[in-house]
C-alpha cells in the first residue's frame, strides 16, 4: 500500500490517530485570526449562500451522521431549518424541492452511488444551490455541486470511516458560522469565540486519544458480548449512532442507537445484565434527563460504560463504568466524544480477532447501487 503504516497495527488504528493533525489541515484557512468568508466554499458561495431558507442535507452511513449531527447547530446557532435525508432514499421519493434551500451532499470519496443520484435527482427537481463536502477534490459529486468545500483528511483506508466524519463535523460547523453570519445570528463576538474553539480543537482531540488504555480495557469486556445499545441525547444522538455503526462494521456484534427518551418506548425491554449500554454522557443541558434515563437501565439491571465529561458526576459503581473526556467542549463536544466510541469498536474488533480495515462484506466506497 501506498500509505504506510508506521507504528500502528491497522489503518483504522492510524487514522483514528491522524485525527488531530486532519483537523488542523481541515482548518487552516480559518487562520489566526480575522472572520469568515463565505468563500470559503467557492467563488459564488457569497451569492449562493444567500438568501438560502433552509438546508437538505443528503449522504449515506458515517457521512450521513455527520449531516444528522450539523443539523442540531444550523437549527441552534444558525436558526436555519435543516433536513436530513439517508440519499438511496431521497433519490426514489417524490418530493416538494424549494429553489431556496441549499443543498448539501456529504461524501468522503464524493463516488458514493446513492448519494451522487441524490444530488442529481434534487437538481433535475429544480435545485441549483449545491454544495458538496468532500475529501477527494477531483470526484464526482464534487465536480456536480456548484459549492464545494474539500476536507483535509487525507487519504481514508480503513473501511469505518473516521477523521473523514470529524473533518466533515469541522466543516459543516463552518458553514453552520457563515450562513448564521448571512443570517444575522452570528456576530461578531460569537464568531470569535466560536472559531477559538476550533482552533483548540486538534489540541482537545489529541488529549481524548489519551484515553485509549481505559478503553482498551472496556473493549475486552465488551468483546465477546453479542449485542450493544448506544445512548445519547441531542447532538450527541448522533453520536451515539455513530459509535453503533462502528462496533457492528468491525466487530461484528449486533448494536443499537437510541435517543436515549425513547429507552421506555421499546429497547428497555432488551435490557438485562447481557446487554452492555454505552452512554454518551457530555455535561450539556440534557444530562439530568440522561442520567434518569439511564437510572431505567441501572433498575433493570443493565451494565452501565459511560463517557462522560469531567466534571459530569457519575458515581461508579460495579454496574456503571464512567470513562471521563478531559473538558466539556460546548457545540463541539460532538467531534470529541465520537473519538472514544472509534477506538471502542477498534479495540473491540482487535480482541474479538475480526479484519478491522477490511470487514466482512462491506465496501470502502459504493459505487453502485
Ligand atoms: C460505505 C463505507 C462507509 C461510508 C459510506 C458512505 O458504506 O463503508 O464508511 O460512511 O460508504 O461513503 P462516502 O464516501 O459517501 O462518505
Amino acid at each position: 500500500d501506498a500509505v504506510e503504516l508506521g507504528q500502528y497495527r491497522h489503518y483504522m488504528q492510524k487514522e483514528i490517530f491522524e485525527q488531530p493533525e486532519a483537523l488542523a489541515n481541515t482548518l487552516e484557512l480559518i487562520g489566526n485570526g480575522g472572520r469568515l468568508q463565505p468563500g470559503i466554499f467557492g467563488a459564488e458561495a457569497a451569492s449562493l449562500l444567500d438568501g438560502v431558507r433552509s438546508v437538505l442535507i443528503l449522504a449515506c452511513g458515517t457521512s450521513y451522521h455527520s449531516g444528522v449531527t450539523a443539523r442540531y447547530w444550523l437549527e441552534s446557532l444558525a436558526g436555519i431549518p435543516c433536513t436530513v435525508e439517508i440519499a438511496s432514499e431521497y433519490r426514489y421519493r417524490s418530493s416538494a424541492a424549494d429553489p431556496d434551500q441549499l443543498v448539501v451532499a456529504i461524501s468522503q470519496s464524493g463516488e458514493t452511488a446513492d448519494t451522487l443520484a441524490a444530488l442529481r435527482h434534487a437538481k433535475d427537481l429544480g435545485h441549483t444551490r449545491t454544495l458538496a463536502i468532500c475529501n477527494v477534490p477531483e470526484s464526482a459529486i464534487v465536480r456536480e455541486c456548484a459549492l464545494r468545500f474539500i476536507t483535509r483528511a487525507g487519504p481514508e483506508i480503513g473501511v469505518a470511516s473516521t477523521k473523514a466524519f470529524t473533518t466533515q463535523l469541522a466543516a459543516l460547523f463552518l458553514l453552520t458560522l457563515v450562513v448564521g453570519k448571512l443570517r444575522g445570528r452570528i456576530d461578531e463576538q460569537a464568531e470569535h469565540d466560536h472559531l477559538a474553539c476550533l482552533r483548540h480543537l486538534p489540541v482537545a482531540v489529541a488529549r481524548v486519544l489519551e484515553l485509549e488504555p481505559s478503553i482498551q480495557t472496556w473493549a475486552q469486556n465488551i468483546a465477546h458480548r453479542h449485542h450493544a445499545l448506544f445512548l445519547g441525547r441531542g447532538r450527541h444522538w448522533p453520536i451515539a449512532l455513530e459509535g453503533a455503526l462502528k462496533l457492528k462494521e468491525i466487530s461484528s456484534i449486533h448494536a443499537e442507537a437510541y435517543a436515549a427518551g425513547e429507552l421506555k418506548h421499546g429497547p428497555l425491554a432488551l435490557v438485562d445484565r447481557d446487554m452492555p449500554v454505552i452512554a454518551v454522557a457530555p455535561n450539556d443541558s440534557l444530562l439530568d434527563k440522561l442520567k434518569s434515563n439511564l437510572k431505567e437501565v441501572q433498575a433493570r439491571g443493565g451494565e452501565l460504560n459511560v463517557f462522560a465529561d469531567a466534571d459530569s458526576h457519575f458515581p461508579e459503581t460495579e454496574q456503571i463504568h464512567v470513562l471521563r473526556l478531559p473538558e466539556h467542549y460546548g457545540d463541539l463536544s460532538p467531534i470529541l466524544h465520537v473519538v472514544p466510541l472509534q477506538l471502542l469498536a477498534y479495540h473491540t474488533a482487535l480482541a474479538k480477532g475480526t479484519d478491522v480495515d477490511k470487514p466482512r462484506n462491506l465496501a470502502k466506497s459504493v459505487t453502485v447501487e
